[in-house]
């Protein structure tokens, strides 16, 4: 082990996303632009090998417990089930994935058997309309498919990622929630954050928290649920007495950036110590550059050495960053 990565604020980074790819199927109106974006060039995209190296720097040097995937869409990444594959055999640590869902249905059993723990799918409504007027594309029936093969293949508990946009979906939260108890899926409400490619993020329209708890609490009988909420983002409720709960994470209201135990790599080798941040480590050249592990490992750690208080969204002079969410990963 070389160090910890510790920032100055007393929190410890110990959970790496890892983006596999900028690209995506979809085109959520609150990620990308109808047209999509210009993709990152593939010349300048980690190699499965790279990835692995600096992967492996993590777990074996750096104190890195868990490796979640995302992307842009991590299931469009070419070789994704040897690379989940070869991220179990670098150590016992907890693999999970964010993902659209969409081919999920294909490939659900084949990651689950190369050693994906869990998965992540954002599902913002159940209706086909909603879901082509959200995303720009007619896949509903993908992605649900696709959370039944994540079930079925083991890959729980099966969360659900949801976010509300008003006057589009912020009628639909206890309709979702409903669908998503019946099939024991794990729904969590995201507040919108300014990360959008278009800059179309409004402080004055962004569904809040505690707006979403009203719906819900219209509908059911939420309490706190008995675990402690540590560095997991979202505030668990049970609803009506349990088992199922719902999640709501309140980023931008309610930050909890204080807990943050996240360190992001994106897929083209920068490194970020926040999702928000403005500076990246440049991993990628220096290892093209021939650099060694212990360098590398030492770069981790004044990347992190780095880390903000916190993501600064509600202060006066905040700027977003010039990274879009489908290149940094969730
Ligand atoms: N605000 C909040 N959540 C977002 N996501 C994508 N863009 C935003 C945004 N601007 C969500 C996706 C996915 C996860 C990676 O983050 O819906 O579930
Ligand atoms: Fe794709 Fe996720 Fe962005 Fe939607 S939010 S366009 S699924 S990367």
């Amino acid at each position: 082990m070389t160090g910890r990565l510790n920032d100055s604020f007393g929190r410890t980074a110990t959970d790496l996303r890892v983006s596999l790819t900028d690209r995506c199927n979809l085109r959520c109106s609150y990620c990308m632009p109808a047209e999509g974006l210009e993709w990152l060039p593939g010349q300048d995209q980690l190699t499965d090998d790279e990835l692995i190296r600096l992967i492996g720097i993590g777990v074996h040097h750096l104190g890195i417990e868990e490796v979640r995937l995302t992307g842009g869409e991590p299931l469009l990444r070419r070789g994704l089930v040897a690379l989940v594959g070869r991220i179990r055999a670098l150590g016992d640590i907890d693999i999970s994935m964010t993902t659209n869902g969409i081919g999920l249905a294909r490939s659900a059993a084949a990651l689950a058997e190369a050693g994906l723990d869990r998965v992540n799918v954002s599902l913002d409504t159940v209706r086909p309309e909603t879901f082509a007027q959200i995303t720009r594309r007619n896949r509903l029936e993908d992605v649900v498919a696709g959370l039944a093969a994540a079930q079925s293949a083991g890959l729980g508990p099966v969360k659900i990622n949801a976010v509300l946009l008003r006057g589009v979906n912020d009628d639909q939260a206890g309709e979702l929630l409903h669908w998503c108890l019946e099939r024991g899926y794990e729904l969590r409400f995201i507040e919108q954050m300014p990360l959008d490619a278009q800059h179309s993020w409004s402080r004055t329209d962004m569904v809040t928290a505690a707006e979403i708890r009203g719906w819900l609490g219209a509908r059911y009988t939420l309490s706190p649920a008995p675990v402690r909420r540590g560095s997991a983002p979202a505030d668990l409720f049970s609803v009506d007495g349990g088992p199922g709960t719902v999640g709501i994470i309140a980023s931008v209201t309610e930050p909890f950036c204080g807990d943050c135990d996240r360190v992001r790599l994106t897929s083209d080798g920068q490194l970020r110590n926040c999702l928000f941040s403005r500076d990246e480590s440049d991993l990628k050249t220096a290892m093209r550059a021939g650099i060694s592990d212990e360098e590398l490992a030492q770069r981790w750690v004044v990347a992190l050495g780095a880390k903000k208080a916190g993501h600064g969204i509600n202060d006066p002079t905040f700027l977003q960053p010039p990274r879009p969410m489908s290149a940094i990963g969730g």
